[in-house]
């Protein structure tokens, strides 16, 4: 069964309606909902006193019509009595301000009250639910993020630090705190990069952005072990937030999961646009899929409108369910909408449910039940079954947060560059995974590094073999720049990086949006492609390397800015600048065809993604524009949703419409 559902606040809502709501939940074919993890209050009314009275005939109204649960721990959002009680509790911001009650995520992860408090009402939940039949597992805390700068992390930052270090030497060393005298003799003498009135120091922010994000990894850690311990048979896992996030080191913070779920949103308050860009969506949900390689779920799939205090673009017919199934397409095994019906009070009365403010099903109802019918009918082809892609890209949280500290360029964004290259694989149908720098890569022909700024020697190594046994490389521009404690490295540039690549970089160029020119194609393969140098320039020093394209301008005119390197049986392409949208157009064709990787299928307007079920290819063919779309298959295929046989050889997507064949 697939697991199909939606995000549901009874306690918002009169418990006489609950019946009605369950009924509809049934009819629109869900099978499972997430429950109360914003309802601490309501679970603990005051200091020590549990009630679940309420909750209890919530699940069992939900399990008359065989709707399973998972449990949110409701830590994200406290009671206020709790933090009356507890004022040192509340976070406080990068600028020195201690936020007050009033929204959600206010509280610090390592302040000791709040994390006794946490402990108690998880085990109090654990121990009511630990063997009720309903309930299928648990999502910790809703959202994790944002950093604290409290001075109770301070103090635990200086003791994270301790236990980093071998000693306070081997940190004033590796810090380079001679520089303006910073030598530490005390642990207690380090400072939080927050205050330290300008640029702090690279390592002691690089440091601290770590520590916050193992703060946030230890505290969910507390919960997982009570869970563990009580539920043992149920699962535990977390909704993140996609690619986007980047304030917690992702890899670290699923370890302990039993799968990752994510929240998918494609129009919000925030990013308030016409067009929706499937590119995006996908590069979250291949990034979500990559963090464990395996399946996860979306446990808050986009319902209605998003707004706080701006309404969104209303999602179009058909957009629901089209987001619906491409996180499928991507590795879905569950998917739960957020949110069931529309609040009529609170910061979130205008993030639309399914249902209207009114309980009204309408539209967005109807279209999302006629989803759930269609996977009562196939689900259970598509459950487990994998995707395999062939091209990895490579997410460095340390590089990421190193960017943060330094931009380098005020036009060099990490995750926008990230995005650049990985769109131009999107648009080219290719399938990819977004991993760790130390995950295995044998599984891949080519491996994307992009802005691979901290360099380790693991991670030198495991690019290394990579390439030696028949891997293709592609990094560039500010990749083996800094070591593990964001130090610039000792030798020329790309540092532990040079010998893969085979070049060394001669000198650098940061540019402003005017300095950009055209590049030279000099490799007779690539001659007439085009694109633009932009944002950073590398002067590229060839030596094993053969020169691919050229600058054309600066006093740099006529040298190499991206190379080609043999290297054992693979090869390493370095891209000295950020470029344009043109650049990787020219140069993704040639790589995936070079490192023996099939392009997908060549349709413009059309998402192409493959799961596999055994040896069974599932092909979803996702149409994310307006106009209907054509494409032509080589081979017969079986139409999941029809149960025909598709021999004609050419298949018509309606606009905002999905086609799932076997094959
Ligand atoms: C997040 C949260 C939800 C809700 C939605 C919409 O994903 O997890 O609780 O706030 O956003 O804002
Ligand atoms: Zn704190």
């Amino acid at each position: 069964m697939f697991n199909f559902g939606v995000d549901y606040y009874p306690e918002q809502w009169p418990s006489d309606r609950w019946a009605i709501d369950a009924r509809l939940m049934a009819e629109a074919g869900f099978n499972v909902v997430r429950l109360a993890e914003f309802a601490w209050a309501k679970m603990e009314p005051s200091n020590g006193h549990f009630d679940f009275s309420w909750l209890d005939e919530a699940i069992s109204v939900l399990s008359a019509h065989d709707i399973h649960v998972i449990l949110g721990t409701p830590t994200a959002s406290p009671p206020a009595w709790l933090m009356a009680q507890y004022p040192d509790a509340f976070r406080v911001r990068g600028d020195g301000v201690r936020v007050t009650y009033g929204n959600r995520r206010e509280y610090c992860p390592n302040n000791p009250a709040y994390q006794e408090h946490s402990r108690r009402i998880v085990e109090a939940m654990a121990d009511h639910y630990a063997s009720h039949s309903a309930i299928i597992g648990w999502q910790i805390d809703n959202e994790f993020g944002e950093r604290c700068y409290c001075p109770v992390c301070l103090k635990a930052f200086q003791d994270w630090l301790g236990q980093r270090y071998d000693s306070l030497d081997s940190l004033n060393d590796k810090w380079g705190t001679t520089f303006w005298s910073h030598n530490y003799a005390n642990w207690s003498e380090i400072p939080s990069p927050a205050t330290t009135g300008h640029s702090p120091n690279p390592a002691l922010a690089l440091d601290y952005y770590r520590f916050c994000s193992d703060s946030y990894v230890a505290y969910q850690q507390i919960q997982i072990d009570i869970l563990r311990d009580k539920c043992p048979q149920h699962f535990i896992t977390h909704n993140l937030m996609g690619f986007g996030y980047d304030k917690i080191n992702y890899f670290d913070l699923v370890q302990n999961l039993d799968f990752v779920s994510w929240d998918n949103y494609r129009r919000m308050q925030w990013t308030f646009q016409t067009h929706v860009d499937p590119a995006r969506a996908a590069l979250d949900a291949d990034t979500m899929r990559g963090l464990k390689g395996k399946n996860f779920w979306v446990m808050e799939q986009q319902a209605g409108s998003g707004g706080w205090e701006v309404v969104s673009v209303a999602p179009r017919p058909g957009e629901l369910r089209l987001w619906a199934y491409q996180s499928i397409a991507h590795g879905a095994d569950g998917i739960l909408f957020f949110r069931w019906r529309t609040a009529r009070y609170g910061t979130e009365q205008y993030w639309h449910g399914l249902l209207d403010h009114d309980a009204t099903p309408g539209r967005r109802y109807q279209e999302i039940k006629q989803m759930g019918a269609e996977l009562k009918a196939i689900g259970d082809k598509i459950l487990g079954s994998t995707v395999k892609p062939p091209v990895a890209m490579l997410l460095s949280y340390d590089s990421r947060f190193a960017f943060e500290v330094q931009a380098n360029n005020p036009d060099l964004h990490y995750s926008n560059y990230f995005y650049q290259i990985y769109r131009g694989l999107h648009d080219l149908n290719v399938s990819v995974d977004v991993i760790a720098p130390t995950d295995d890569l044998s599984a891949y022909k080519l491996v994307v590094a992009p802005l691979l700024h901290i360099v380790t020697p693991q991670i030198a190594a495991n690019l290394e073999s990579f390439v030696k046994n028949g891997g293709t490389l592609l990094t560039g521009l500010r990749s083996g720049v800094k070591d593990e404690d964001n130090a610039v490295v000792n030798t020329r540039l790309p540092g532990l990086l040079s010998s893969i690549v085979g070049i060394q970089v001669e000198e650098y160029d940061s540019l402003t949006p005017d300095m950009g020119r055209a590049l030279q194609f000099v490799l007779p393969e690539l001659e007439g492609c085009i694109g633009n140098a932009a944002v950073w320039c590398d002067i590229l020093a060839p030596i094993q390397a053969e020169t691919v394209a050229v600058y054309t301008s600066n006093y740099y005119a006529g040298k190499p800015a991206i190379t080609q390197n043999r290297y054992g049986n693979g090869r390493a392409i370095y891209v000295g600048t950020v470029g344009d949208g043109n650049l990787y157009a020219s140069l993704l064709p040639w790589l995936l065809h070079n490192s023996g990787v099939n392009e997908g299928f060549p349709a413009l307007g059309l998402e192409i993604t493959e799961r596999w079920q055994g040896d069974k290819r599932l092909l979803f063919i996702l149409n994310h524009t307006e106009m209907p779309q054509e494409i032509k298959l080589e081979t017969l295929a079986m139409d999941l949703f029809n149960d025909l046989e598709n021999d004609s050889n050419s298949l018509l997507i309606q606009p905002r419409d999905v086609r799932i064949l076997e094959i």
